[in-house]
Order: C-alpha cells, then sequence, then structure tokens
C-alpha cells in the first residue's frame, strides 16, 4: 500500500514544497522547474508512479519533462484525463482510471490519477501536470491544493 493518510501526506507536501522553494528561488527557465519539481514531488511521495507535465504545443499536448515509463507522445485538447483539464482548466481527480470515460491508457499498471493545469502570468494556459498511481484512490482535495498552489508560486508569481 503506497497511499499516505491524511496527516503523513500533509506534511510530505509540506517537506517537498519546502525543498522546492528553496531551489527553484531564482531559477526561471520553465523547463528546469518542471524536471525539478518532477525529481522531488516523486521521491517524496510514495504512490507517484508516473509524474510528468504535458506541454501546450500548436493546439495539442505534447509530452514535456516526466520520471516514468513511455508516456504518450501527444494528447488532442478534450481526449483523455489530460486533455480534459486542458479543455476546462480545471484540476481532474480521478480515484479509478477505469471509469473515466475516454480515458488514455498509457501504462496499464496506472489505476488513479490527477491532473493539474498550469498557468503562465498573463493566465495563459502552458501546460498539465498528470500524476498517476498505481494504486485506486490516491489523489484528493489535498493533492490538489499543494499542486495548484506550487504551479502558481513557481509559474505565475
Ligand atoms: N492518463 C492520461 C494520459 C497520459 S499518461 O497516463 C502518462 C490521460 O488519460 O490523459
Amino acid at each position: 500500500m503506497k497511499n499516505l493518510d491524511a496527516k503523513q501526506k500533509e506534511r510530505t507536501y509540506k517537506k517537498a514544497v519546502r525543498e522546492l522553494n528553496s531551489l527553484l528561488k531564482n531559477e526561471t527557465h520553465p523547463v528546469l522547474k518542471m524536471a525539478t519539481i518532477n525529481c522531488i514531488l516523486k521521491d517524496n511521495l510514495p504512490y507517484y508512479f508516473w509524474t510528468g507535465f504535458y506541454l501546450v504545443h500548436n493546439g495539442e499536448l505534447i509530452v514535456g519533462p516526466y520520471q516514468g515509463t513511455l508516456g504518450c507522445l501527444h494528447i488532442a485538447f478534450g481526449k483523455g484525463v489530460c486533455g480534459t483539464a486542458a479543455k476546462t482548466k480545471k484540476t481532474q481527480i480521478v480515484p479509478d482510471v477505469h471509469k473515466f470515460p475516454g480515458h488514455i491508457a498509457c501504462d496499464s499498471q496506472s489505476q488513479s490519477e490527477i491532473v493539474v493545469p498550469v498557468f503562465d502570468r498573463d493566465k495563459n494556459l502552458i501546460a498539465v501536470f498528470d500524476v498517476d498511481s498505481t494504486e485506486k484512490n490516491s489523489f484528493d482535495e489535498t493533492d490538489k491544493k499543494y499542486l495548484e498552489r506550487l504551479f502558481k508560486s513557481h509559474f505565475v508569481a
């Protein structure tokens, strides 16, 4: 069982965010930030199986910095969980991917996921952040809160 209880999850996000804030303090390049965010979050949170960014490019999503098994290279807006997050610009929490209509299975080990939109300072959508877990029900409002806050402070501010 890799899922964390509520207290452990809060504690772990706080620690990871502290590490990231200090590492990225003077950094500006989005790819550097994305790669480092993937690494620190995946290292700290045991239920993170696949973690990565899909970048908005030429009207679709293309795979960007990630850690994990081979990700799909292209995802259309509106398709799957990532495409839905990109189209609606709203975080998607999926407790069981098999119940999400049109879910794109890049790796059949994925059981639950969260996808969070990432905006720049002009409020343009630049990417979505996708985390997959091999367990069901891994993600909840705590993940949403910390991830949305993290992207706000590193890509908007
Ligand atoms: N799960 C995603 C596809 C991307 S991979 O899982 C890396 C989706 O349905 O959007």
